[in-house]
């Protein structure tokens, strides 16, 4: 096994206050609190107000990492952003939370790597300590996926939520703990199957881009679920491969909360019962690179991730772009 030379320390969390049940959903859609339940386990998402932007949940979630790493802000060397829905096109996510944080020291920048974004973030962030180019590492997922979802259509809206999770990545303070193994993987020939298609470069806003709603989110959901079940499972094959470890060395599974039965199918898969793997997506939803960093917050606070605790971490999501992360805590 390899020895573990960076860590995750301190974890925060901020969810928008304004929740969106199912009951809500049926007064848009043509849906109903049952098909929602029963096809992804969700019952409720938080959607954020027009104050309640990224920047400033962000600065909420970090401020709770560096209470609790009692790092002060001027000691954050660098800030990444995992999000598909900034605030702003340009400057960068990472940029305005900078700004709104007050961290003078930090580069700032975001990754995009959508549901997976926070684990290909938080390889970022390793890479930078292990090279010394940074000291602390804030990791941030974000989202306003409310933003970008299509309100009128019922096989999106269902899914998607707000919300932002935020750790940091640093030296292991003893070699027990850390990163011990992860596993990145991408195929960009499947785009297409979750996209947003307008709004970018090939099709700049445009009133065609308004009729045809082509700056929301859409996905198609069937093909997407077979190719997330797959290779959630795979990824964390790899990850448990590449670190000498079997499923039953992985004391807590946190999966991105996309969809119930594809987190019972990947703990499945991998061999891990479903007692070890953390569920929130019937309160939040699916908030893609939020989703991990939220769940991770509440499993530290909650006592189901504790000191020794063998963590691994899994995602998949538009790109498509999938991975998993072995850490102990
Ligand atoms: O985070 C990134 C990764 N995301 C994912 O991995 C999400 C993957 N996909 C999914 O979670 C599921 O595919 C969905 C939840 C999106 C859809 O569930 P499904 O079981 O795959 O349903 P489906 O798309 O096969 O649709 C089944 C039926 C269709 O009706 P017909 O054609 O059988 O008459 C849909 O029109 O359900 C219908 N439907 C709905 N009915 C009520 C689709 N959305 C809804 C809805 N309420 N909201």
């Amino acid at each position: 096994m390899k020895r573990p030379v960076v860590e995750l320390v301190g974890t925060g969390r901020c969810i928008p206050r304004n929740v969106l049940t199912n009951a809500d959903l049926e007064k848009m859609v043509d849906t109903s609190d049952e098909w929602i339940r029963e096809r992804t386990g969700i019952r409720e998402r938080h959607i954020s107000t027009a104050d309640e932007t990224l920047a400033r949940m962000g600065k909420d979630a970090c401020e709770q990492v560096l209470e609790e790493t009692g790092l002060d802000v001027a000691e954050i060397d660098s800030i990444i952003v995992a999000t598909a829905s900034p605030d702003h096109l340009l400057p960068s996510q990472a940029c305005d939370l900078q700004a709104t944080l007050g961290a003078t020291n930090a580069a700032a920048f975001d990754v995009g790597a959508a549901c997976a974004g926070f684990l290909y973030a938080l390889a970022v962030a390793e890479g930078m300590v292990v090279t010394g180019q940074a000291k602390h590492v804030l990791v941030v997922g974000a989202e306003r996926l409310s933003a970008i979802t299509d309100y009128q259509d019922r096989s999106t809206c269902i899914l998607f939520g707000d919300g932002v999770g935020a750790t940091l990545v640093r030296t292991a303070s003893n070699s027990s703990r850390g990163i011990i193994s992860s596993y990145l993987k991408t195929d960009g020939t499947l785009g297409k199957l979750l996209c947003r298609p307008g709004g970018g470069a090939v099709q700049p806003p445009s009133e065609e881009m308004i009729e045809q709603r082509t700056y929301f989110l859409r996905m198609e959901g069937r093909q997407t679920f077979k190719h997330a079940v797959r290779k959630m499972a795979d990824a964390c094959e790899q990850t448990l491969k590449r670190a000498g470890m079997t499923c039953d060395d992985v004391d807590v599974l946190i999966p991105h909360q996309a969809n119930l039965r594809i987190i019972e199918a990947t703990a499945k898969h991998t061999g891990i019962p479903m007692e070890k793997a953390f569920v929130n997506i019937d309160r939040y939803g699916n908030t893609s690179a939020a989703s991990i960093p939220i769940a991770l917050d509440e499993c530290v606070r909650e006592g189901r991730v504790k000191e020794g605790s063998n963590v691994l971490m899994v995602a998949f999501g538009g790109g498509f772009t999938w991975g998993s992360m072995l850490v102990r805590w």
